[in-house]
C-alpha cells in the first residue's frame, strides 16, 4: 500500500482519537493526538495562572511527542512527561480558550505539519482536513449526537478514575463545540472534500470498517 496520511475531524468526544488508534494500528501507521497539543499547552498556561501573554507562553515551551509501544502516544512538555494530566477537568474546560489563540495554533500547526511531512499518518483534531492537511489522502469528519457523546465520555472518564455526570458533560461538549466552531482562526468545520460519518449508535467496529474500506478504495 502507498503511503498516505489520514485526517479525521469532528466535534469533541465523537470518537475519533479511539477509532484512529485502531485505524493506525491496522495499517500500521502512526497515530496523532492533535488535541493533546493543545491540552499541554493548556496545562501551562494553568501553571502560569492563566498569563494572557500567549506569545510569551508558547516561545518558552519546548513540546514534543514520543510513542511508547505500550502506552501509546506520550507528551513531552519542558522535558516533563505530562500525558496523565491532560485530561484533568481543568485542562478540559479551559482547552478551547487557550486553543482560540494565534500564537498557539501557529505553533501547534506547525509542529503537525512536521509530523505529518514523512506520511504514514493518521491524525484526529478539529482542522486537520481545512488547515494542517489540505492535501490529506483521506479526511473523515466524524460526528455523533450529544447525547452519544456525554455517555461515551462518561465511561471514558470512569476508566480513566475522573469524576463526571452525564447531564454536565453534555452541557460541557456542547459549548466546546460552540466554542470550536465559532472562533476566529480555524475554525472547526467539514473541509469539502471530507466523508461525513454520524457515529450515533454505530459501534467501533462498524465505524472502524466503514472508514478502512474507504481507505482501500483510495489505495
Ligand atoms: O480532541 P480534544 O478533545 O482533545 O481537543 C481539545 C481541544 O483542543 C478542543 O476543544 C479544541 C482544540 N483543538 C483544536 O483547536 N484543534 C485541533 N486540531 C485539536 C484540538
Amino acid at each position: 500500500m502507498k503511503r498516505i496520511n489520514i485526517a479525521l475531524d469532528g466535534p469533541a468526544a465523537a470518537g475519533k482519537s479511539t477509532i484512529a488508534k485502531l485505524i493506525a494500528a491496522k495499517l500500521s501507521m502512526i497515530y496523532v493526538d492533535t488535541g493533546a497539543m493543545y491540552r499541554a499547552i493548556t496545562y501551562k498556561y494553568l501553571q502560569k495562572q492563566k498569563t494572557e501573554d500567549f506569545n510569551q507562553l508558547i516561545d518558552t515551551s519546548e513540546l514534543s511527542l514520543t510513542y511508547d509501544e505500550t502506552k501509546g502516544q506520550r507528551v513531552i512538555l519542558d522535558n516533563q512527561d505530562v500525558t496523565d494530566y491532560l485530561r484533568e477537568n481543568n485542562v478540559t474546560s479551559n482547552v478551547s480558550y487557550v486553543a482560540s489563540k494565534e500564537p498557539v495554533r501557529t505553533f501547534a500547526v506547525k509542529k503537525q505539519k512536521e509530523l505529518a511531512a514523512q506520511k504514514g499518518i493518521v491524525m484526529d483534531g478539529r482542522d486537520i482536513g481545512t488547515v494542517v492537511l489540505p492535501d490529506a489522502d483521506l479526511k473523515v469528519y466524524m460526528i455523533a449526537s450529544v447525547e452519544e457523546r456525554a455517555i461515551r465520555r462518561q465511561k471514558d472518564n470512569e476508566e480513566r478514575g475522573i469524576e463526571s455526570n452525564v447531564e454536565q458533560l453534555k452541557q460541557e461538549i456542547a459549548d466546546r463545540d460552540h466554542y470550536d466552531m465559532n472562533r476566529e482562526i480555524s475554525p472547526l468545520k467539514k473541509a469539502d472534500d471530507a466523508v461525513t460519518i454520524d457515529t450515533t449508535g454505530k459501534s467501533i467496529e462498524e465505524v472502524t470498517e466503514e472508514i478502512l474500506s474507504l481507505v482501500s478504495d483510495i489505495s
